[in-house]
């Protein structure tokens, strides 16, 4: 047999329903603010996330499902779609355009990680990118539209995590601190961290091993190391974000996995998943767009993960499809069900029939399989009378309507 990829899904029903409804979800809010959709290649140059995401990050090293094409030019599956979009933009110059500069995208990802709950080799991300202003109130709202879509998921526990890394004025005279003050601990920290210190000494913050945190703990604060204009930054963001109602902790350890952010970073966790409890993440990132050949433009975003969001949102009752099967047995009946189908169909509900005759009690089951909410009873009788049979397969309530009314009667949900 011939099975998925290690870490990749299928999705159907009933699983592919909560994914299409967070979609619906996620496209009318970022209307609501204003976003309009980018669709960009799953394929990208390899230079560009190289150059983009950065060449010491875990996810360039070691993720990266990279492979030469048949001409030997090296392409790689896209691993998130910040430089996707940056580059996009740069291509068709549309930097400075205001009808794009805040976008939101819906889409696969992939990573050559090991698999476990809530970590796949290709997962989605629904994310949002607002480029050309550099205010910390664009960084509220757009934390905040994250917030907005969390709580219209009703997930539990949600938690806003934010922090400052500084910008390349302030960003390393504090990583020259941290490295010396971690050097003189170097043997009592991780192998991960002991290697990164050398190349990449703020991703030692982030570690995860118990033995290394009392040492981190100790080590100078990033939100300590910040220039006047960071620290003002982090304080004007603090501020707005406690004006738009948005709850968050400081996390002065948080630094992400990707090196294009400046100033604010941010993350949402929920309680409700395990090891991996990041449903969301993102911040500034403001020399990206320069980085890959594009003006000196600022940008702000954010990205989340489908399967962990659906995994951290509360289970819903099952509900039955609206839609309806018409069950007809009978001389005649076949063609009435038809042309009563299209009818249907052409007022705008969902109907199911068969082609081929059954008898009503395996048309019922059938139509109990198929999880749908009505059932139209369609035999010699009905035909003669002209009134059909709607079932309502939820409350078990029937009544006897001309074709006329039946459209109406299903799309106001039931009984009178
Ligand atoms: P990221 O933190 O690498 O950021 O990914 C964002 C989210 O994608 C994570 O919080 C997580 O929910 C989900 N995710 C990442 N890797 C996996 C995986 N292997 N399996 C399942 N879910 C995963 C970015 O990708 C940035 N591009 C976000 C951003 C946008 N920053 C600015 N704009």
């Amino acid at each position: 047999m011939i099975t998925a990829v290690k870490g990749t899904q299928d999705l159907f029903a009933p699983e592919i329903l909560r994914w299409q409804k967070l979609e619906t979800a996620a496209r009318n809010l970022f209307e609501r603010y204003g976003f309009g959709e980018i669709r960009t290649p799953l394929l990208e140059h390899t230079e560009l996330f190289v150059r983009g995401i950065g060449d010491e990050t875990d996810i360039v090293t070691k993720e990266m499902y990279t492979f030469p094409d048949r001409k030997g030019r090296s392409l790689t599956l896209r691993p998130e779609n910040t430089a996707g979009v940056m580059r996009a933009l740069v291509e068709h110059r549309l930097c400075d355009s205001s009808a794009h500069s805040r976008l939101y995208y819906i889409g696969p990802q992939f990573r050559y990680e090991r698999p476990q709950k809530g970590r796949y080799r290709q997962f989605h991300q629904i994310g949002a990118e607002v480029i050309g202003d550099a205010s910390p109130g664009s960084d509220a709202e757009t934390i905040a539209l994250a917030a907005d879509l969390l709580s219209a998921s009703d997930i539990l526990g949600p938690v806003v995590q934010l922090n400052s890394v500084g910008c390349p004025k302030c960003r390393p005279s504090y990583v020259g601190l941290l490295r010396g003050a971690l050097l003189e601990r170097r043997a009592e920290l991780c192998g991960d961290c002991q290697r990164r210190l050398e190349a990449n000494p703020l991703r030692v913050l982030d570690c995860k091993v118990p033995s290394c945190q009392p040492i981190l703990d100790e080590a100078p604060r990033l939100d300590e190391g910040l220039c006047e204009e960071c620290h003002a930054h982090h304080e004007k963001v603090k501020e707005l974000l406690g004006l738009l109602g948005v709850s968050f902790q400081l996390k002065p350890r948080l630094v992400r996995g990707l090196d294009y952010y400046v100033r604010t970073v941010f993350e949402i966790t929920s309680s409700a998943l395990g090891a991996q409890d990041a449903l969301l993440g993102g911040g500034r990132y403001d020399g990206l767009l320069k980085q890959i050949g594009g003006p000196d433009a600022p940008g702000f975003g954010w990205a989340l993960g489908v399967e962990r969001l659906l995994m951290a949102m509360p289970p819903v009752p099952e509900e039955r499809l609206g839609r309806t099967y018409i069950a007809w047995s009978g001389e005649g009946t076949y063609a009435r069900a038809l042309s009563l189908a299209r009818d249907l169909r052409a007022r705008g509900l969902a109907v199911i029939m068969e082609h081929s005759e059954r008898s009503f009690k395996s048309s019922l089951k059938r139509a109990d399989r198929l999880n749908v909410r009505w059932a139209l009873l369609l035999g010699e009788d009905e035909l003669k009378a002209e009134k059909f049979t709607l079932k309502d397969l939820q409350t078990g309530e029937q009544e006897a309507l001309p074709a006329g009314e039946l459209a109406a009667r299903i799309l106001n949900g039931g009984a009178s």
